[in-house]
């Protein structure tokens, strides 16, 4: 066990995981923690200074970043030999950082990503915990290909700036895509963005002052989230586990709360994987249009429908004017690329290409040209069947094993497409503590919790299939079965970390 002392002060104004990171620093400066020494466990540090898991999961993440330590799944944490801290124990006077941030609200900050040190696969780990596109299918000699023809074809024209829309063949030829869909587009109507979250970002900005409502699915995709309350937005839910009575709810929300934003993912939604039918598409869209304000479709998972029947996007359905749809081709293609995009009508897309001007001038031209080509040339198709056939053999293999692993009391979804499944323990065993467990056996999932804006909260474990062959999808979740019939027969442990720091409620 390592040397590490740390204090907390409660009433300091910089935030418990810097004091963290600022101390952990200092020990390595000092040599009080050595070259390769072990760090304690994120469990334990958490339990040992009561503070949430995700909070010393922050402050890891940040020395990993410096290059003072890092993670092996499996084997622990450790401090990097060599890794030389930025700063020494006696820094020169500088600004107050803290006092000098502005005033975004802390709480966009407060449940990060799920940290590099819950999601990596490391070697011998399995990983069930991100919704990535799968690394080893990226077509990259189809890519290379066409980066070769833009280049050796445009030259440097493809390596100037370029329109802040984004790159004119490419917009083209995505809203001629979403006409194959139903949408009705323009040109002139698609802007490109730097992946779909960005679009998330814009529409946001375009839209939202600090005090506005926004209506979420609950739970929801925690990178939205961390937009709209970065911007001061105040949250509502809508749960999402009643299907029939989904319609139902937004109106409900809408009444009370009246939004300017409804932030909803139709199909495959992000995390519980849920598609939502005909009818309570045409039901939101209505609402939307009947009150008047802006529902934000995202499509992100567009194209991965391994069967069953195509549903039109919100955008399509009578009443589409009320809805600004986004999409992105990080999870069908190639997320590294960054390239996504957003549909709105005319008024609103002027002042999103506006915000992207300010923002960055604009998406690099050389992705966007790389992929107008790969798409002209076919390659998409052709690679969408063969991503769709392996994530659909991998979306089996682990329904079967769920099936022949998990014990009675525990649910989860059946998807027609995605990358992931949603599973619901039955009451009294902890996601939180299962995927503590799991982690500790080299098995990362995605903890339910962190997808919720409010409360109810149920006990939810996100599982992702993309990242991993059928065999190690059976592996992963026979340890998980062992671990979730355990602690239903043994009943649920304390839960000393929760108590002492809640999860924020929105
Ligand atoms: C639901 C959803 N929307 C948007 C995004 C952002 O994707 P990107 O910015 O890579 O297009 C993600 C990424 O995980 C997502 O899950």
């Amino acid at each position: 066990m390592s040397p590490l002392s740390i204090t907390l002060d409660r009433e300091s104004r910089v935030p418990v995981y810097r004091q963290i990171v600022d101390q952990i620093r200092d020990a390595l400066a000092t040599g009080s923690i050595g070259p390769d020494d072990r760090l304690p466990t994120l469990r334990a540090l958490a339990g040992r200074l009561g503070v949430n898991r995700l909070t010393v999961a922050r402050a890891y993440d940040h020395l990993s970043e410096e290059g003072l330590i890092a993670s092996h799944i499996g084997r622990g944490t450790f401090a990097v030999r060599g890794g030389q801290p930025e700063r020494s124990l006696h820094p020169p006077p500088g600004p107050a950082w803290e006092s000098l941030f502005a005033r975004t609200p802390e709480r966009a900050f407060e449940r990060p990503f799920p940290s590099a040190a819950m999601t990596s696969a490391g070697e011998g780990t399995i990983s069930f915990a991100s919704l990535y596109p799968d690394p080893d299918l990226f077509p990259v000699k189809e890519f290379r290909d066409c980066v070769d023809q833009v280049l050796g074809r445009q030259g440097a024209a493809v390596l100037a700036y370029g329109p802040p829309s984004g790159y004119p063949p490419l917009r083209e030829m995505v809203a001629k895509m979403l006409g194959e869909r139903g949408i009705e587009a323009s040109a002139e109507d698609v802007l490109i963005t730097s992946g779909s979250q960005q679009a998330i970002d814009l529409v946001a900005r375009a839209l939202l002052d600090p005090g506005d409502s926004v209506v979420v699915e609950n739970p929801t995709f925690l990178g939205a989230v961390q937009v709209f309350q970065s911007l001061g937005a105040r949250l509502a839910g809508v749960p999402v586990d009643e299907p029939d009575r989904l319609v139902e709810h937004l109106e409900q929300a809408a009444a009370r709360r009246n939004p300017k934003l409804a932030y909803f993912m139709p199909s495959f939604q992000n995390p519980t994987s849920r598609t939502i039918d005909l009818e309570a598409r045409r039901g939101l869209v209505s609402i939307a249009a009947g009150r008047r304000f802006v529902l934000l479709e995202d499509d992100f998972a567009a194209d991965l429908r391994y069967e069953g029947t195509d549903l039109p996007p919100l955008k399509a359905l009578p009443g589409g004017g009320s809805v600004v749809y986004v999409s992105t081709f990080a999870k069908k293609l190639l997320p590294g690329l960054r390239v996504g995009w957003v549909v709105a009508p005319p008024r609103l897309i002027d002042r999103l290409i506006s915000l992207k001007k300010i923002t960055d001038y604009g998406t690099s031209l050389l992705p966007q040209a790389a992929l107008h080509e790969f798409c002209r040339r076919g390659n998409l198709d052709h690679h969408l069947k063969k991503v769709s056939a392996a994530y659909r053999s991998r979306r089996d293999s682990m329904l079967d094993a769920m099936e022949r692993e998990f014990p009675d009391g525990v649910s989860w979804t059946r998807p027609e497409g995605g990358l992931s499944i949603w599973v619901t323990l039955p009451d009294g065993v902890s996601a939180d503590e299962v995927a503590g467990e799991a982690e500790s056996r080299s098995v990362v999932v995605g903890r339910g919790d962190l997808f919720y804006v409010e409360s109810p909260r149920r006990e939810n474990l996100r599982l992702a299939y993309s990242m991993t062959s059928p065999a190690i999808i059976r592996k992963g979740i026979a340890v998980l079965g062992e671990i979730i019939r355990r602690r239903m027969t043994e009943g649920p442990i304390p839960r000393r970390e929760k108590r002492a720091e809640p999860m924020p409620l929105i």
